[in-house]
């Protein structure tokens, strides 16, 4: 690479990093301004909501929000407190939605006779619901064709 290539590409990398961090300041996630490596504390604000009936998705590949507490719920390597009620295997006993066919698809698309690695910490896609105001404007709008009720 030329000297002047290079010096042009860590002027472009240095503003790229100084435009995210811009927007970083902007939005302020619920984590605070912690960086991703060091731990966070739950904020002390957010008061989650008692059990009650789901919030209808705004679009078909939504993932659910989880209308349930799931405080305590443990998920590792040996046990997923979801699945105890939301495995096909005792869906119907606990009451509880089944978890998607897509879930025991992997990324190939190969069916799997469990839930695939991929879907297995339900939390890291099923948040659980509450009523908090936006961390950015959004005006999006579900195809009406493919709304999800
Ligand atoms: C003790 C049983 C139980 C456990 C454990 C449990 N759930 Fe649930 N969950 C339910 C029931 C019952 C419903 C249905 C509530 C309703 O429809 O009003 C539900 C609903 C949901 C829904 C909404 C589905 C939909 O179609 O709207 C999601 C998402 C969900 N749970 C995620 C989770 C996640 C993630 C965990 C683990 C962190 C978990 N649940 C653990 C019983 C449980
Ligand atoms: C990578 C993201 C992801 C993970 C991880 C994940 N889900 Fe989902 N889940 C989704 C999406 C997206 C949908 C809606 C579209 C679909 O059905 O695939 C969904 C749908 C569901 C539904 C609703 C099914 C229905 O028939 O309407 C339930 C219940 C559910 N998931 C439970 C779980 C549980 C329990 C786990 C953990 C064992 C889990 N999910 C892990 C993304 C995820």
């Amino acid at each position: 690479m030329k000297r002047s290539t290079l010096i042009g590409t860590v002027m472009m990398l240095s503003l790229g990093l100084l435009a995210n961090q811009a927007l970083a300041e902007q939005v302020h996630s619920l984590r605070g301004d912690n960086p991703l490596d060091a731990q966070s504390k739950e904020p002390k604000s957010m008061k989650w909501q008692d059990d009650r009936d789901p919030i209808s998705r705004d679009y078909v590949q939504q993932p659910p929000l989880t209308p349930h507490k799931t405080k305590g719920y443990k998920i590792n390597k040996n046990f997923n407190k979801c699945l105890t009620c939301h495995s096909w295997a005792n869906y119907k006993e606990a009451g509880a939605t089944k978890i998607s066919q897509t879930h025991f698809s992997d990324r190939e698309n190969n069916v799997l006779a469990n839930i695939a690695p991929r879907r297995y910490f339900c939390d890291q896609c099923h948040v659980p619901q509450v009523n908090a105001p936006p961390l950015v404007e959004n005006t999006f709008n579900p195809l009406q064709t493919i709304k999800r009720h």
